[in-house]
């Protein structure tokens, strides 16, 4: 991927061949192949003989220093390393792999990138990534206390998440237990944790949150489930500002997290709980149980009303659904 290139087509206005040419200092052929790479990458180009090349509606690009900028002081003091990429196939896996290199000690590793080529959901399912119109972002942070101290930290994630979208103006994102931002019944976002290290004592934490920001129409069919994107929510912020913006929530939650855990969440998590007494199906594998969604208990796990009592469950094998859809 040519980033000089798409720098200069990102503002979505008309470029001639010739003119993108001299500007990189290669022959017009070069350029042809290079924009054909684009094409090949997903970014929609129109070409018109005699006129030239243009990106239709312009590209909103990532920066380091945009994210950096829109930082507040305790995350820019929390901040160890900050990477914005262009294509890679995971952001968790870099951060996972850079964790294992340097972590530092109340510092976060973050990474972001443009666009994913083997972007993780939850449950191995893929999560379509398209060239800059998403958020991709993972932070990774060193916890000492072992795995265990990591309950509920998924959904502590979500609300904070939930936060930097109230703070651009996305006011009915809610929660879908254990970790989706929701918009009615669309999904809206995602967080997969994952953890590397000794689970009983020092590990690292990597927390990857996903955004549909923009998702352009040939990315569409790639997703199996009801989605909705930010700016179908009327607003329409800057990427390097929603990324800055979840940063300053997150940052700050995973500092206080091995002296708070779950229970000053549970409250706030429950009042955005977007299948608060609704009647829902927990599956776990080929097992069913109806009942009403009663929120969650300190740990985080969902509690149902059944006819055999309230019950609780754990763990990432369980997916909610409204028992109208089955
Ligand atoms: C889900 O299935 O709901 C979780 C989706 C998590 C996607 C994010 S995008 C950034 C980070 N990197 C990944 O590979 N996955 C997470």
């Amino acid at each position: 991927m040519n980033t000089q290139l798409l720098q200069v087509l990102a503002d979505g206005e008309w470029h001639s061949g010739q003119a993108l040419a001299d500007a990189a200092g290669v022959s017009r052929v070069t350029i042809w192949k290079q924009l054909q790479k684009l094409q090949e990458a997903g970014i929609e180009l129109e070409a018109v003989t005699k006129v030239g090349y243009r990106i239709i509606g312009g590209l909103d690009l990532l920066s380091d220093s945009d994210v950096h900028r829109g930082l507040n002081g305790t995350a820019k003091n929390l901040m160890g390393e900050l990477q914005v990429l262009q294509q890679i196939d995971s952001t968790n896996r870099v951060c996972q792999e850079a964790m294992s290199e340097r972590a530092a000690p109340n510092k976060a590793l973050v990474i972001s990138a443009e666009q994913q080529t083997a972007g993780r959901g939850r449950r191995g399912k893929a999560w379509v990534s398209p060239y800059a119109r998403n958020m991709y972002l993972s932070v990774g942070w060193q916890v000492q206390s072992g795995a265990a101290a990591l309950q509920g930290l998924s959904l502590a994630i979500g609300v904070a998440v939930v936060r930097a979208l109230q703070d651009v103006g996305v006011s009915a994102a809610q929660l879908k237990w254990p970790n989706d931002i929701v918009v009615g019944r669309q999904k809206l976002g995602g967080i997969l944790i994952e953890l590397t290290g000794d689970m009983a004592g020092p590990c690292s934490v990597v927390v990857g949150m996903g955004l549909n920001v923009n998702m352009p129409e040939y990315a569409q069919d790639g997703i199996d489930q009801a989605w909705a994107d930010v700016y179908q929510q009327g607003v329409k912020p800057a990427r390097a500002a929603l990324i800055a913006g979840v940063l300053n929530h997150v940052l700050p939650l995973l500092q206080g997290w091995e002296q708070s855990g779950f229970e000053p969440w549970r409250e706030i998590w429950q009042a955005l709980d977007a299948y608060r007494d609704q009647p829902v199906n927990i599956l776990m594998g080929d097992t069913r149980v109806a009942g009403i969604a009663k929120g969650v208990d300190a740990t985080g796990a969902i509690q149902v009303e059944t006819t055999l009592g309230v019950k609780s469950f754990h763990g990432g094998e369980v997916s909610l659904r409204l028992q109208s859809q089955g």
